[in-house]
């Protein structure tokens, strides 16, 4: 079995191809480096599985690439490439966010016409909700992002439904909230955060620290991400949290008490284009794909610490 993992020196690729490696497929993994954070972090992400005989890298941007004959022989396509972070997605940066996460889907997707793809799963986010007192969020519910990179999440969902129903392309779109984990981007919270209390530094708090997020561990993405795969339907939407509602605040506290560190935290506005609270419904998830997240938060922030304090840095 052939899959091809988009964004795969990314955190969430990475993690999904070594596990796919373990199920015995063969991988090809695309990513560009893209600069939205240091290429050394991505090229280490890698490090696990790029001389695995059954793993092939392109160093390709999928914007350039005749992505036609790469689906020849592919039965799954993992696409997670994209330019990921709500904050950052405004101004002269939106075109990063149009380009790499709307235009090369639509690529990705007309390619994929007449292919004999299995499946075609989505690397979707919990933004395109936006902010909404109808939790916890229903993937039937209303979609109104509060940020330029949600409403392009969401333009690619749109695009991966329209190419289902018009041409048969066997896609499926994951709503992912909040991943963490060993690998975690740099620009996102428990990974800035961990490593300002590693260092004894002062960390940004935005807001007033009562937000909660829905945070999901990586493996449990992964094992969706792979259901998802081997599940018949397709033009369907889950999504993919962790199974509860946690404040920053209590999450800081749980993190306090992994590393025996107090945070120095530096009290900053609340930033244009955050969500106050996501939960995920996750009944659908877990009712037709079997999904079943299994990394309690105070287990997950233990094997992220480790990672931060003894991988990453
Ligand atoms: P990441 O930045 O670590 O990984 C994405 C990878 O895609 C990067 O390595 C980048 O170089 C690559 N890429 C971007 N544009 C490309 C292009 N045009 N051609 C080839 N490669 C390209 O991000 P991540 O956190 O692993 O996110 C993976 C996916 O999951 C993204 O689609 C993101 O929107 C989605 N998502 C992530 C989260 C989260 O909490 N991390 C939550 C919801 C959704
Ligand atoms: C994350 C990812 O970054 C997005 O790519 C993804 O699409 C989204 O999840 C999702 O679930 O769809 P976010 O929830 O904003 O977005 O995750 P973080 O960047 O880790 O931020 C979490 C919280 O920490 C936010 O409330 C943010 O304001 C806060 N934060 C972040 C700080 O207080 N300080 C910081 O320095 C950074």
């Amino acid at each position: 079995m052939k899959s091809l993992v988009t964004g795969v020196a990314g955190f969430i690729g990475s993690h999904l191809a070594e596990k796919l490696l373990a199920l015995d497929h063969e991988v090809v993994g695309i990513d560009s480096f893209l600069d939205n954070y240091p290429r050394p972090f991505k090229e280490k992400n890698l490090s696990n599985v790029l001389h695995h005989r059954k793993f092939s890298f392109l160093h390709q941007d999928l914007l350039g690439l005749d992505l036609q004959p790469l689906l020849d022989d592919i039965s799954y396509v993992f696409h997670l490439a994209a330019q990921p972070g709500v904050r950052s997605s405004w101004g002269e940066e939106f075109a990063r966010y149009s380009e790499n996460n709307i235009r090369a889907t639509q690529m990705l997707l007309e390619a994929g016409k007449g292919s004999k793809l299995r499946k075609f799963v989505y690397a979707s986010s919990s933004s395109v909700y936006g902010d909404t007192d109808d939790l916890p969020m229903r993937e039937e519910g209303g979609t109104r992002p509060v940020s330029p990179y949600g409403v392009t999440k969401l333009a690619a969902e749109h695009l991966a439904y329209l190419y289902w129903k018009a041409f048969g392309v066997p896609a499926v779109s994951l709503r992912f909230f909040t991943v963490y984990g060993p690998r975690q981007r740099p620009d996102m919270f428990f990974h800035i955060f961990m490593r300002a209390l590693h260092r004894g530094e002062e960390v940004p708090l935005f807001d007033d620290g009562e937000q909660t997020r829905d945070f999901t561990f990586c493996s449990d993405i992964v094992d969706g991400i792979l259901k998802a795969a081997f599940y018949p339907g397709a033009g369907e939407v889950f999504n993919l949290g962790g199974g509860s509602e946690t404040s920053l605040l209590q999450a800081i506290a749980l993190v306090e008490k992994i590393s025996g560190r107090k945070a120095n935290l530096k009290r900053c506005d609340r930033q244009s284009g955050d969500v106050r609270h996501t939960r995920a419904r996750l009944e659908e998830a877990r009712s037709k794909l079997g999904y079943s997240p299994q990394i309690g938060l105070e287990e997950g922030l233990a094997r992220e610490w480790e990672w931060i304090t003894t991988v990453a840095y």
